[in-house]
């Protein structure tokens, strides 16, 4: 059977990540969490005092990052994000990498290291990715592009159950903050700024159950493979 790329772009906390993991799961794909890796990039940054505006301190610190995914010991349909060995899965969700990973993100040099590990990671295809560029710059030619959008009230309502669910309490209004403050610079960054490539299928989740979004992506992704 044909295999494809399947990219998933859009705002913060929509459903990207558990859409795209069931997907993934259904149709026997690889799942790649993009943010997974500037989540970890951000991490190093912080527990390292790396100064984001010094280009050279920056180039140095991406030299001795080594991020990977390993399938997790509390699934074997997840996966966990390592850095440099070490499981940092919980670590990279935190509040204080989500208030961070913007600007990290937004950095030349982060990107350009991210985007080639992105492309070796799907050049064999048969891969879900998520994130904010994947259509536009990762996998401009992804077989099926869809971007994913919801009404931001519901997103911070989403994001904070899930951080509950992690024992993190955060209020709600410091959830909306965060998630319009990252909105903002991920579109208007000069970098690969967050975009809706010209043949993404829009997928607006704000009425939507989980089940829903998977079925709806699997559906498409089921006319381009069988196509
Ligand atoms: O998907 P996420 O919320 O875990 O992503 C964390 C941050 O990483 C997000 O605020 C923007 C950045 N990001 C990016 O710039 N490009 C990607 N492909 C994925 C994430």
């Amino acid at each position: 059977m044909r295999k494809i790329v399947i990219a998933i772009d859009g705002y913060s906390a929509c459903g990207k990540s558990s859409t795209a993991k069931k997907v993934a799961e259904i149709l026997g794909y690889s799942y790649i969490d993009s943010g997974a890796m500037y989540r970890a990039v951000t991490l190093f940054f912080l527990e390292n005092h790396i100064t984001l505006t010094n280009d050279k301190e920056v180039a140095k610190a991406l030299q001795n990052i080594d991020i990977d995914f390993r399938t997790s010991r509390r699934s074997a349909h997840n996966s966990d994000t390592y850095l440099n060995g070490l499981n940092v899965e919980r670590e990279i969700r935190k509040m204080e990498i989500s208030n961070s990973v913007s600007q990290v993100s937004s950095i030349k040099s982060v990107r350009g290291a991210m985007v080639n590990q992105q492309r070796k990671l799907g050049r064999k295809k048969a891969v879900v990715m998520d994130g904010r560029d994947i259509g536009t710059v990762v996998f401009p030619d992804a077989e099926l592009k869809v971007f994913m959008l919801a009404d931001v009230n519901i997103r911070a309502e989403r994001r904070q159950q899930e951080l509950f669910e992690r024992k993190e309490v955060i209020s709600f209004n410091r959830i909306v903050k965060n998630l319009k403050m990252r909105d903002e610079i991920d579109t208007s960054r000069t970098e690969s700024p967050l975009r809706q490539a010209l043949d993404a299928v829009v997928v607006n989740t704000t009425f939507m159950t989980l089940e829903e979004q998977v079925d709806e992506v699997v559906n498409l992704a089921l006319n381009k493979i069988l196509a």
